[in-house]
């Protein structure tokens, strides 16, 4: 049995990291298919590195672009790829370009599709990442959802039960499967004079926040109170989308706010679990604060992971420097909650079903 697990961004290279694990323990015979969507060293090698993933047997190099030009260049590799290699399980994950053209490309070959972290829903199909993930969902054959929500959310779509898998979240393992390597590796927060407890760790790369000038300006006005109001430094581990956002609307962070380039996986790790709070759009921050014990507040009008907001973990807050602030305030110093997430061991129990997928049709 061949496996082909499609990535593509950041995002995706961390939550495959334990089925790429997985397949490398049973001895499967599996191609690592990178489009090449995120291709800086920070946003790409790093993670391989830190992970200690196997280099790809492929990358596409499609790089950056519109939607419909990225997307159309991945499609055209994957299915050359599809057509040469014949897996018979291919793997996507998550709500990227790379994801849907990952699911298209392979179920145009009549080749069965899984989803990773299938079932999520913002309910907000202005968002490209709502269209890529309803999209990818209703086109794969085995829909592996985080959690009970997720497999929900799949049913009130009409999709049949027998596709549905409740795994866990594969992030899980990556967290905790790496933060002891994290802790080995070195002391991040000394090297970027960090002090426990002691600052906040941001994140924003979302398409409706650093594509539009007047919600980052709102943004940054709300990182100037909420330093203000808590005394605590913001530090920022700059995405390259706000970054050359920032430069093009010619908007300035405030003091108290202090960017960095983008962190490997092993470094963040110790940034974002040690932070008195995580202020953050990304949809796998959330995740990790949940798991880590870190409040999290989040800088967008909804969530597809409302289960970290329903065990306390996460507030969402938009991006009004008031409701920013005042999120900052309810949410510093919480802990407590049980991580809604699902157990360890997510990775292992997807590959088991895609083998046993394969023998109902083998
Ligand atoms: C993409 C995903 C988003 C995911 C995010 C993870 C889509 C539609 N969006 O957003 O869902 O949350 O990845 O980080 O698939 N750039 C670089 N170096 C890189 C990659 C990007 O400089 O390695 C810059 C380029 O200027 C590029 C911009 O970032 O135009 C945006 O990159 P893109 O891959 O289109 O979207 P992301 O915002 O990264
Ligand atoms: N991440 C990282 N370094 C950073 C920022 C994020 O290693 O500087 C990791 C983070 O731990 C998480 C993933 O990148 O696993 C989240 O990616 P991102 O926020 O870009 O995308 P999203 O999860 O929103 O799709």
């Amino acid at each position: 049995m061949r496996f082909s697990v499609v990535l593509g961004t950041r995002p995706e290279i961390v939550k495959m990291s334990p089925i790429v694990r997985e397949l490398q323990r049973n001895g499967d015979e599996f191609d690592l298919v990178h489009t090449g969507q995120h291709y800086s060293f920070e946003m790409d090698k790093v993670f391989f590195r830190d992970l200690g993933l196997p280099d790809p047997t492929i990358n596409l190099e499609v790089g950056s672009g519109t939607h419909g030009a990225q997307t159309g260049k991945m499609l055209i590799g994957l299915e050359r790829f599809f057509q040469q290699t014949e897996p018979d399980v291919v793997l996507v994950q998550g709500d990227t370009n790379t994801v849907l053209a990952g699911a298209l490309a392979a179920v145009k070959l009549n080749i069965a599709v899984g989803h990773v972290e299938a079932g999520l829903r913002s309910f907000d199909r202005t968002m490209p990442e709502e269209v890529n993930r309803v999209m990818a969902d209703h086109i794969s054959d085995m829909l592996f959802s985080p959690t009970a929500v997720s497999a929900d959310n799949l049913r009130a779509e009409g999709i049949a039960d027998d596709k549905i898998h409740i795994t866990g979240n594969t992030i899980v393992d990556a967290v905790r499967e790496n933060l002891h390597l994290a802790a080995e590796k070195g002391d991040a927060l000394t090297s970027l004079g960090l002090v426990k407890g002691e600052y906040i760790m941001t994140t924003m790369h979302r398409q409706e926040n650093v594509d539009s000038p007047a919600r980052m300006k709102n943004v940054l006005q709300g990182m100037e109170k909420v330093n203000q109001n808590t005394g605590l430094e913001i530090v920022w581990p700059m995405h390259p989308r706000a970054r050359k956002n920032l430069e093009r609307f010619q908007l300035s962070v405030p003091p108290g706010v202090k960017v960095i380039q983008p962190l490997g996986f092993l470094e963040f790790l110790q940034v974002e679990g040690n932070a008195a709070l995580a202020l953050t759009d990304s949809g796998g921050v959330q995740e990790e604060c949940c798991i880590l014990g870190v409040p999290c507040v989040t800088l967008r009008d909804n969530t597809e992971r409302p289960e970290t907001v329903l065990v306390g973990a996460n507030k969402i807050v938009g991006t009004d420097p008031v409701s920013m602030a005042d999120g900052v305030r309810d949410m510093l110093g919480r802990d407590g909650w049980i991580c809604p997430l699902g157990e360890d061991g997510a990775g292992t129990r997807i590959v088991k079903i895609c083998r046993e997928f394969r023998k109902t049709w083998a």
